[in-house]
């Protein structure tokens, strides 16, 4: 049974974990509001706003920690009912204040909405609601440009997005004096969300964990689901799943020494949250941000993208070029570690048994002497796969190269780690001819095939392109594009 709160109900759902919250949502517990385009989790229409307990840090108060829920948006039609235990799962009937005769009172979001003539056929408009007051509800001070962010998971094919964006502009303004320590508490308090969000805290303290059943050791690992619910979208309701996404013991980002160490349950858009990586890696929320939507960030994992092993996975392309390692553990509960790079032994073939499950990744932290870059080329610039993707970590001492690691994702049946570019560049200085002759070596390693991503031919061209806006990236003052061409 999973036990979860759905707007201000608790549910005890018999239905099978692999359930997309999507059905149970529309016709277990007959909430219409939550709408199905896609179930791809491309349009955005099916968005619900996922509560997780947290303990608040709230240090300018007497309290030292007060139990607060952490809202995020997520696409229900990939979220598995198993994900929801112990959650608050928001869905737009949740987001009014009921009124006496029965109806709801417009919440300010729907209002900002109307007041834009934001809608037309109003498929759309549930998911960009429920997107935009995640907003409200998010510890982080929101600005136009945030508040744009939180719908880019959301398409609308009616209406048109300057009245959507204007909407969002009108929620952002009314949010600038939101408390980011305790949002929830502001939210009730002026009208974004209804009284009963206030309890919802203490509530979800009540539910207990569910442990997983008998055997589970053996079940297909699941995480986010945002690559399975694609993938196997007509089994997954009964597949048998043992679900790692809600495991704390496979969350967080901790610095150790000279090392970083994230969970593999930690999202994409856990990376963005870390104060720790965002010092470290000053580019990181740009390279992320290439990186799907809003919700699927919010539910894609750094384990769930390296075992699907697709040969364009982003955050594999980052994580290769870090020289990260991996730690799977056995259903015995033996642990191993290896390199990330060496996971791939061909096209979705790996040196993994089905048994282990991707605990962490961890990489060396970079130093002064650390330059680091990504660079990913789609049909669109948000919301696409990659047809190539690149990252690249050198190590240098004055102009030398002295150590490089270079991952390029698109050109090969794996991910690949580019080990002859890489050792070409090793004591080589950053220049213009160093460029040119890595090249002449990269050609020679990868295979890329013509596909509906593009030509064999481009795929080259897209990697050489990459590779040289690495080290004009990298490198502004001593490459210039001019001369590599
Ligand atoms: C709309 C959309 C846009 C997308 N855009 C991008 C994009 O721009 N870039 C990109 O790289 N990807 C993209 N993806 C793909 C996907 O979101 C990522 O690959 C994501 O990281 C997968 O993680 P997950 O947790 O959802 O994996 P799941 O679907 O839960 O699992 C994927 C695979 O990993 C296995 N697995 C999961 N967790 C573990 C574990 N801890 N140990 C062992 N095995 C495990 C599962 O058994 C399964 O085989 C997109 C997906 C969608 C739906
Ligand atoms: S139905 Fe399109 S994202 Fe879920
Ligand atoms: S209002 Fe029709 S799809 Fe957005």
């Amino acid at each position: 049974m999973i036990e979860f709160i759905l707007n201000d109900r608790t549910i005890r759902s018999e239905a099978e974990p692999g359930t997309p919250l999507l059905d149970v949502i529309r016709y277990h517990e007959h909430l219409p509001g939550t709408k199905i385009g896609c179930r791809e989790g491309d349009c955005g229409a099916c968005t619900v706003l996922v509560g997780t307990l947290r303990l608040l840090d709230i240090r300018s108060s007497s309290e030292a920690e007060k139990p607060n829920v952490e809202y995020r948006s997520m696409t229900s039609c990939l979220l598995a009912l198993a994900n929801v235990q112990g959650k608050h799962i928001v869905t737009v009937e949740g987001l009014t204040e009921p009124l006496e005769h029965g109806a709801g009172k417009l919440s300010h979001v729907q209002q900002a909405m109307v007041d834009q003539a934001a809608t037309q056929c109003g498929i759309c408009t549930p998911g960009f609601v429920v997107s935009l007051s995640g907003c409200c509800l998010s510890q982080e001070a929101v600005t136009p440009e945030l508040a744009v962010r939180s719908i880019d998971g959301n398409i609308c094919r009616c209406t048109g997005y300057k009245s959507i964006e204007r909407a969002a502009a009108d929620v952002a303004k009314q949010l600038a004096k939101k408390d980011v320590k305790d949002p929830v508490a502001w939210s009730v308090k002026n009208g974004f969300v209804p009284g009963y969000f206030a309890d919802i805290a203490e509530r979800l303290k009540t539910i207990k964990p569910v442990l997983p059943p008998e055997g589970a050791g053996n079940f297909q690992p699941l995480s986010g689901g945002t690559d399975l619910y694609v993938q196997k979208h007509d089994t997954m309701h009964h597949s048998p799943i043992r679900s790692v996404f809600n495991d704390e013991g496979l969350k967080g980002i901790r610095i150790a020494g000279d090392e970083c160490i994230i969970g593999g349950a930690a999202v994409a858009n856990d990376l963005i949250a870390s104060q720790e990586l965002r010092k470290r890696f000053p580019n990181l929320e740009k390279h992320v941000l290439l990186v799907s939507s809003t919700p699927i960030r919010n539910m894609g994992t750094l384990a769930g993208n390296f075992v699907n092993a697709s040969p364009i996975g982003d955050l594999t392309a980052f994580f290769i070029a870090l020289d990260s390692s991996i730690t799977l553990r056995a259903a015995s509960g033996n642990e191993r570690q290896l390199k990330l790079k060496d996971l791939y032994k061909g096209y979705k073939d790996l040196d993994k048994s089905p048994d282990e499950i991707l605990t962490s990744v961890r990489f060396k932290l970079p130093t002064q002497h650390t330059r680091f870059n990504f660079e990913k080329v789609s049909k669109r610039t948000y919301l696409d796969i990659a047809s190539v993707n690149t990252a690249i970590r050198l190590e240098k001492e004055g102009h030398t190269i002295r150590q490089a690691f270079i991952s390029a994702g698109g050109v090969a049946p794996v991910p690949k780690f580019l080990a002859n570019t890489a050792a070409f560049l090793i004591g080589k200085e950053t220049t213009t001819e160093t460029v040119r002759k890595a090249v002449a070596v990269m050609n020679e390693e990868i295979a890329p095939i013509s596909d509906a991503r593009g030509t064999a031919d481009y795929k080259r061209l897209l990697l050489r392109q990459l590779f040289f806006a690495h080290f004009m990236e990298l490198f502004p003052e001593r490459i210039k594009l001019k001369e590599l061409v």
